[in-house]
């Protein structure tokens, strides 16, 4: 006894204390009390063909160390345990049992000893593969007024290790209201208990409650039975709290409307196209009991006015009435811009006929490959058109258009069309009046300007003398009131010789 008390009076480490005076009062048996686990075995779950360790550690108190273990199988089980490079499942340096991988074979009990002296301790830990059973116990049916609390019990088949629940509710996971979980019975039972409590039920409660039973190691779960809750209302008035709302929609996509109704008792919805009760076809599909209707693969065919009635034994209520229009666009162009060439001043039209469309395209128009910004003295036309009222020589450029459908998120764009802005001809320098005694050198100069560029006739008396901007004429012989006739472009204008006169005609 005296010795007993000095080896629990003087705990190495004090961790192990409680464990110590445990083991000193129940047995009071010195040589049990010196041997203690310090890492304590348990049983392991794998999977078959992954790696599992059992862990197994013991410490002798009264020598202050580490006993080395030894792993046996426990008598009885079918092979013997027998570790080696074959299998490759080997004992670790800090005791504990390695399988690399987990055959049929190496399920079962196994026996981890220590011992120094007269001294020993042992203990047996089970192996077992990972398992799901179906579910033991599924969720019940139940009916309960608004407003009340609910309980929906499950218990999961026997599971290794313990199986998670989870919830679903009309096939979508369910995470509202209190999820309680945890083990079923006592002792070895290998059962969890799910309790999904709601403590105030509403009516999109209604519905179809699964318990979903899952194992951690495995990929697998296991489903109860369906519980209906069927949840009573206090009879309300129908309601369509929201109608169907107006929709453009590109062709060959999918487009929905929604109906969304409340009120009790439950009502049934229906939908009508252009006043005649919509009749199921493949094109078309209603969900969530009617409250949307889809559209799998809208077409032209499916354009009209839509609404909804809700009706229940009591009363029926109908929809705003909404419009769906397929938006659709072709490709080609009815009418391209062409190339134009108008006098300065002049009005002009670029001509942008978009392809048919629905609903119509926006036109915009590019010039010199820029988005052409607005300016008074052009309009953009809802046709398409780009009217000039007035054309300046800075208009001159390349052109084209852009058709778009916003809701195709589409463009297709015109052809080019160069439009050039003709300017008269007219003179920017004035040969001047010059007086000279004969048989000078005498120069003429005259500068003109034009779009396009004019070319310039010289003559003298209605005889064309020579062409080219600046010219030397050579000696004149002048006589009073002789005049140079200057050619433009085959428009004459003339300016007078030896007479001061600017005045120019168009003739
Ligand atoms: C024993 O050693 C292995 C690897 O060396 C390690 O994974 C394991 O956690 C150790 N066990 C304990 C109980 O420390
Ligand atoms: C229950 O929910 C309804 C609305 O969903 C709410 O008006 C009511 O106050 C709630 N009752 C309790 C007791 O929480
Ligand atoms: C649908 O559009 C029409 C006119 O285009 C309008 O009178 C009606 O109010 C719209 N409906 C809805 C539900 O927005
Ligand atoms: C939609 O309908 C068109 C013909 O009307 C068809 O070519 C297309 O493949 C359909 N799209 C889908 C997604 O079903
Ligand atoms: C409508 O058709 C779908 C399948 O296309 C079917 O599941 C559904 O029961 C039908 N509904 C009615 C009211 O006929
Ligand atoms: C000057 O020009 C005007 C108008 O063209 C013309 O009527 C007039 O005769 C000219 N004068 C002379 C002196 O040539």
């Amino acid at each position: 006894m005296l010795e007993s008390m000095f080896v629990c009076g003087s705990p190495p480490v004090t961790s192990h204390l409680w464990l110590l005076i445990l083991s000193c009062s129940l047995h009071g048996q010195p040589a049990l009390s010196d041997l203690v686990f310090s890492t304590h075995p348990e049983d392991g779950v794998g999977v078959l063909g992954a790696p599992l360790t059992l862990y197994c550690a013991v410490y002798d108190s009264s020598s202050q160390e580490e006993l080395s273990v030894r792993w046996e199988r426990a008598s009885g089980e079918p092979a013997a345990l027998s570790p080696g490079p074959g299998r490759g499942i080997h004992q670790l340096a800090n005791g504990s049992l390695f399988f690399p991988q987990l055959r049929e074979g190496d399920l079962g009990r196994y026996v981890c000893s220590a011992g120094i002296g007269a001294k020993h301790i042992m203990t047996v830990v089970q192996v077992m593969e990972a398992d799901l059973e179906g579910v033991f116990f599924s969720p019940q049916s139940q009916t309960v007024s608004e407003g009340r609390a609910v309980f929906l019990q499950c218990v999961s088949g026997d599971s290794s290790p313990p199986a998670h629940i989870t919830w679903l509710k009309d096939n979508t996971l369910f995470t509202k209201g209190a999820q309680i979980q945890g083990q079923y019975g006592g002792g070895n039972q290998r059962k969890t208990s799910g309790t999904l409590h709601l403590s105030n039920v509403s009516m999109e409660d209604d519905g179809e409650y699964v318990c979903v039973t899952h194992n951690p190691l495995l990929t697998t779960s296991r489903e109860s039975k369906a519980a209906t809750l069927t949840v009573q209302g206090v009879p309300t008035r129908l309601q369509i709290t929201q109608g169907p709302d107006n929709i453009t929609v590109a062709v060959e996509t999918e487009a929905s409307m929604r109906c969304a109704v409340r009120g009790f008792p439950a009502p049934t919805v229906q939908w009508f196209k252009d006043s005649h009760l919509l009749v199921n076809n493949s094109g078309l599909s209603l969900q969530n009991k009617g409250q949307l209707l889809v559209f799998k693969n809208v077409s032209e065919d499916d354009e009209g006015s839509y609404h909804c009635e809700a009706r229940n034994k009591r009363e029926t209520v109908r929809s705003q009435t909404a419009f769906l229009l397929p938006a659709v666009m072709g490709w080609t162009f009815v009418q391209q811009p062409t190339n134009k060439a108008v006098r300065m001043g002049e009005s002009v039209t670029l001509v942008c006929r978009p392809p048919y469309s629905r609903p119509p395209t926006t036109v915009s128009w590019f010039k010199n490959n820029r988005l052409l910004a607005p300016k008074t003295h052009f309009t953009v036309r809802p046709s398409g058109d780009l009217i000039f009222h007035s054309v300046y020589d800075t208009d001159s450029g390349v052109y084209f258009c852009r058709a778009s459908n916003v809701h195709l998120h589409r463009f297709v764009t015109s052809r080019t069309a160069r439009l050039t802005v003709l300017a008269s001809p007219s003179v920017r320098l004035w040969p001047p009046v010059v007086t000279v005694p004969v048989g000078a050198q005498v120069v003429f100069q005259c500068q003109v300007w034009g779009q396009p560029l004019p070319s310039i006739v010289w003559s003298k008396q209605g005889r064309s003398i020579q062409t080219g901007g600046k010219i030397a004429v050579g000696y004149v012989q002048c006589n009073r009131g002789g005049a140079v006739r200057l050619l433009l472009s085959g428009r004459t204008q003339s300016c007078v010789f030896g007479v001061i006169n600017q005045s120019v005609r168009n003739l």
